[in-house]
């Protein structure tokens, strides 16, 4: 008669299996629940700590190479899958924006490279994992967001809290819906400190997993202000490939460091060019200088978009590519860029939580 498989053995053979990216088993990390036997088949729930994992195949892999065939009698494997997106912890002196775990700041040493592009996009890849996601535009400089989104209306006001605008599912608010757009950058900058304290802590957000924030280029007195009012998760780096080598992007990179806000990686955006037609590639600008500044900076390597027409304009009816073409090859490459961006979130959380407290840095001058 065969052996009956026991819960014993299951939760011994699964033990060892680890997160293949935080290195620690994952009943350890509480991702493994509910676990029984039912028959020959081992069943549970895995809790992710992103939906937008791009290890769940290794993870499934994993699970199954420890059980099928070693604990006796257990013949399949069938997972539920379901997520808990972790939070930040923040940093020291900053307040939390209540209901939102992890506030990302998308920026670029110089305009024109696609910051809010790829924030919006990538917004609504995380949002298409079955995330909850915000939108922040803080971009005074070229408040794009809701021309991109094309949001037309101002925000409301409901029981003294701002409730945001929506946009194909996602919670949206910029800078653009409220300032004047002719008066000069410089009556602006004042004017968003004040923006920025409402759009933060006092909006109607609920819970959200991930907000995206789209800061203004470079590494002036507004953006180190914006980087240190925000409590924010971490930033991710826009380059093009002709820009990487720039002082900007290197300013950049020094300005987080300072302020003890990890880095969350590179982006290569207007990488090559891909033919609508043919689908050929060419490499107008040159090609591969985000990888090469992110090994070279020790920093992770998101991915590369490419120089597309359809990411430009989109569906042709104003909106976003990945909201208006999610099964386009283009659409593809934000997705896999969202979950590269989501794994290295939830591990700088894992590693704040690991870590020591960090010590509160010195606060660099702010005019
Ligand atoms: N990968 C891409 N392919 C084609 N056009 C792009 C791409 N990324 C950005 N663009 C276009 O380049 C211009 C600048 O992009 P934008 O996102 O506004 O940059 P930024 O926010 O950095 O100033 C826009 O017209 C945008 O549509
Ligand atoms: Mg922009």
């Amino acid at each position: 008669m065969p052996e009956q498989p026991t819960l014993a053995a299951l939760e011994d053979a699964l033990a060892h299996v680890q997160d293949p990216e935080l290195h620690r088993p994952l009943m350890q990390l509480g991702m493994l629940k509910n676990l029984r036997v039912e028959g020959t088949t081992a069943r549970m729930r895995v809790v992710l700590t992103t939906p937008a994992c791009p290890l769940k195949d290794r993870i499934e892999q994993e699970i199954r190479a420890a059980v099928v065939g070693v604990v006796p009698g257990i013949q399949a494997v069938q997972l539920d899958w379901d997520a808990n997106v972790s939070r930040t912890r923040g940093l020291p002196g900053r307040r939390d924006v209540e209901g939102v775990r992890n506030i990302v700041a998308i920026s670029a040493g110089k305009g024109g490279v696609g910051k809010t592009t790829v924030a919006v996009n990538l917004a609504l890849a995380l949002q298409r994992t079955g995330a909850r996601v915000g939108l922040l535009d803080t971009d005074i400089y070229g408040p794009n967001v809701p021309i991109m989104l094309g949001l037309r209306d101002r925000p409301e006001s409901v029981d003294g809290r701002i409730v945001p605008l929506q946009a194909d599912g996602l919670k949206v608010m910029s800078i653009g819906t409220i300032i004047d757009p002719d008066k000069p950058v410089v009556w602006r900058g004042p004017m968003l400190a004040n923006a920025l304290q409402q759009f933060l802590f006092e909006v109607a957000w609920g819970e959200l997993d991930y907000l995206v924030c789209d800061l203004p280029p470079g590494t002036g007195d507004i953006q180190l202000s914006l980087a240190q009012t925000i409590p924010l998760t971490g930033a991710v780096i826009v380059t093009t490939p002709q820009d990487v080598s720039i002082a900007d992007v290197t300013k950049g990179i020094a300005m987080f460091t300072q302020l003890r806000v990890p880095i969350l990686g590179v982006i290569e955006n207007m990488s090559g060019f891909l033919c609508p037609h043919c689908g050929e590639r060419t490499d107008i600008f040159s090609r591969g200088g985000g990888r090469v500044l992110a090994e070279t900076r020790n920093l992770p390597f998101l991915g590369e978009i490419p120089l597309d027409p359809r990411i430009r304009t989109g569906g042709g009816d104003g909106r976003p590519l990945v909201a208006a073409m999610p099964e386009a090859p283009e659409a593809a490459v934000f997705q896999h860029v969202a979950a590269q961006l989501a794994a290295q979130v939830s591990q700088a959380n894992f590693r704040a939580q690991a870590g020591p407290v960090m010590p509160s840095g010195p606060r660099l001058p702010v005019r």
